[in-house]
């Protein structure tokens, strides 16, 4: 597939940053939202000199008619994105005690509301050209659940149930959709989500290394260009959702043993 016209959303940082010079890197037209406008820039300039051509669209992805209003500019400015990423995302590790209602809501706009919101913004556009691509980018906490993080968790879930259930509207009419499933990524995530870092279950660094943001964005890339259902990397996670499924008790187990145990 050679990519177009490219949107990433949360293009402002990390693995959305990264995937923007990924892409730059093509001769792509990065489209980049996230809400920081100077990073967003910044971010645009790596594009250029990377070999792209970017333009910045700051918003609020929590804000349905922001959301509305920018899909409707850009389809206008920029035309209907060959590639669409929905990256944005956040969440505050903390026990469901200490999650308030805002919280909870905070981390279903974005990743989840967002990905919907946009993702139904270019559909009808996408559906009628009959090709292109729309993935979704998360964690292990789409497929598994550990302690002190249970509002991220459901998001997460909530994101991969979309992911599918546009798989099963738009199978057959010409569009690939991946679900991209990335382990830690050392990026400025975790300090974004202050105490996240702390309650994160412990992996086995040989098996489940840390990630870089360039790691990231070349899974997705490449899961992208193979039009793959599914990218997950560090790959020894597909074992573990293999494992979640037929002995989940199992799983649990092992998953609170590895949460630290002052979070726990
Ligand atoms: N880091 C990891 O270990 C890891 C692992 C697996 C999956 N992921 C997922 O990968 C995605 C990118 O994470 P990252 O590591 O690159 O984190 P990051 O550095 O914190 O980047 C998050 C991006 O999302 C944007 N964003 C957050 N809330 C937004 C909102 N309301 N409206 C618009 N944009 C918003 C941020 O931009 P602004 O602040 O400028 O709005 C930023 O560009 C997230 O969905 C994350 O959950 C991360």
């Amino acid at each position: 597939m050679t990519a177009k016209l490219v949107l990433i959303t949360g293009a402002s940082s990390g693995i959305g940053a990264a995937t923007a010079r990924r892409y730059g890197a093509t001769g792509a037209h990065v489209l980049l939202l996230a809400r920081n406008e100077e990073r967003l820039d910044r971010v645009a300039e790596a594009v250029r000199k990377a070999g792209g051509t970017a333009a910045s669209y700051p918003i609020d992805l929590a804000d349905a008619a922001a959301v509305a209003e920018a899909s409707a500019r850009i389809a206008r400015e920029a035309g209907i994105p060959d590639i669409l990423i929905n990256n944005a995302g956040a969440g505050r590790w903390l026990p469901i005690v200490d999650t308030s209602a805002e919280d909870a809501r905070a981390m279903i706009e974005v990743p989840y509301l967002a990905a919907f919101n946009l993702t139904r913004a270019f559909l009808p556009k996408m559906l009628e050209r009959r090709s292109g691509a729309i993935a979704c980018i998360t964690s292990p906490g789409s497929f598994i659940a550990w302690p002190n993080a249970a509002a991220y968790i459901s998001a997460r879930h909530a994101l991969a149930g979309f992911t599918e259930a546009l798989r099963s509207e738009a199978k057959g009419k010409g569009l690939s959709v991946t679900l991209v499933v990335l382990g830690m990524v050392e990026s400025p995530y975790w300090e974004h989500n202050p105490g996240s870092r702390e309650r994160a279950p412990k992996a086995n660094p040989l098996l489940a290394p840390m990630l870089t943001p360039e790691d990231a964005a070349e899974a997705i890339f490449a899961g992208i260009e193979a039009r793959k259902r599914t990218v997950v990397k560090p790959a020894v996670f597909r074992a573990l959702f293999l494992l979640n499924a037929l002995a989940p008790q199992l799983v649990a187990r092992g998953l609170r043993r590895a949460t630290p145990k002052s979070s726990a």
